[in-house]
């Protein structure tokens, strides 16, 4: 497979706001099956069936946990839906605006050549941050396509954004991420990020994050 890493062109928009979406979107089931599998959400489903059983019939053993587990599919859902259209509404609109009108921030994507057409496979940002005296730079938007993943292109990507942020003299380089993201944090490991704290900011609604389990984990690897 022909593959190019590029900054983007206007003309990338459309495939770059369709990767973005759908490969956030994947984790919402594996969000939902690990929530739905941690002891507590475990003892909360049986709670619920042994009440609804208790206080009215069968139907009320299956009505309540049945509610239960749809109100936590939805917080998982929401907490990655809200997101993508969050970012779609603001950043991901003008990317050109938002990470190309400065020369320290920088959007780029991975071109590959299949079946004869070029296709969109990947994509990466990063934004110049000012703290002080040190300047460093915040990773954003790391995806790669599910057909184009293990053959070594996000840590391609991630390695042109440090490379990127080593030329200008930055100081580090940051980044958010989530715990359901294990793909993302082995990656970024690999590279050498290191933990900066497993806080409680979040990232959207504070209600769907904390619903779905979910934790903001904050990376930096220093330059
Ligand atoms: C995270 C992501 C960008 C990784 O891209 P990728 O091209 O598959 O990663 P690479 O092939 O370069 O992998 C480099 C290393 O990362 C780690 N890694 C990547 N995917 C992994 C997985 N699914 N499981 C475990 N480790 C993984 C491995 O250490 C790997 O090295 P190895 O293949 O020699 O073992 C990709 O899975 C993705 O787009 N996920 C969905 C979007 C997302 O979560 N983005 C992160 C936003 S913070």
């Amino acid at each position: 497979m022909q593959l190019v890493i590029r900054r983007y062109r206007p003309s990338d928009k459309d495939p770059v706001l369709a990767l973005f979406s759908i490969s956030f979107r994947e984790h919402i089931g594996p969000c939902f099956q690990k929530a739905m599998t941690s002891p507590l959400y475990l003892a909360i489903t049986l709670a619920l069936g042994v009440t609804g059983y208790l206080l009215g019939s069968v139907l009320g053993a299956v009505v309540l946990p049945g509610a239960w587990v749809g109100l936590v599919y939805f917080c998982c859902h929401e907490h990655y839906a809200g997101f993508i259209r969050e970012k779609l509404q603001t950043d991901m609109q003008d990317i050109t605006g938002n990470y190309l009108s400065r020369p320290d921030d920088c959007f780029w994507v991975a071109e590959a050549e299949v079946d004869g057409r070029a296709q969109i496979v990947g994509m990466v940002a990063v934004v110049a941050k000012q703290s002080g005296k040190e300047r460093h730079g915040e990773l954003f938007r790391m995806v790669i396509s599910s057909s184009c993943r293990r053959v070594g292109l996000g840590f391609r990507m991630a390695q042109t954004v440090i490379d990127f942020c080593k030329e200008r003299g930055f100081s580090k380089v940051v980044l958010k991420t989530s715990s359901m993201q294990t793909a993302a944090v082995a990656l970024y490991t690999k590279l050498g990020f290191s933990y900066v704290l497993s806080h409680t900011e979040t990232l959207g609604s504070v209600w769907f994050q904390t619903m779905a389990k979910v934790s903001i984990l904050k990376m930096e690897k220093h330059l």
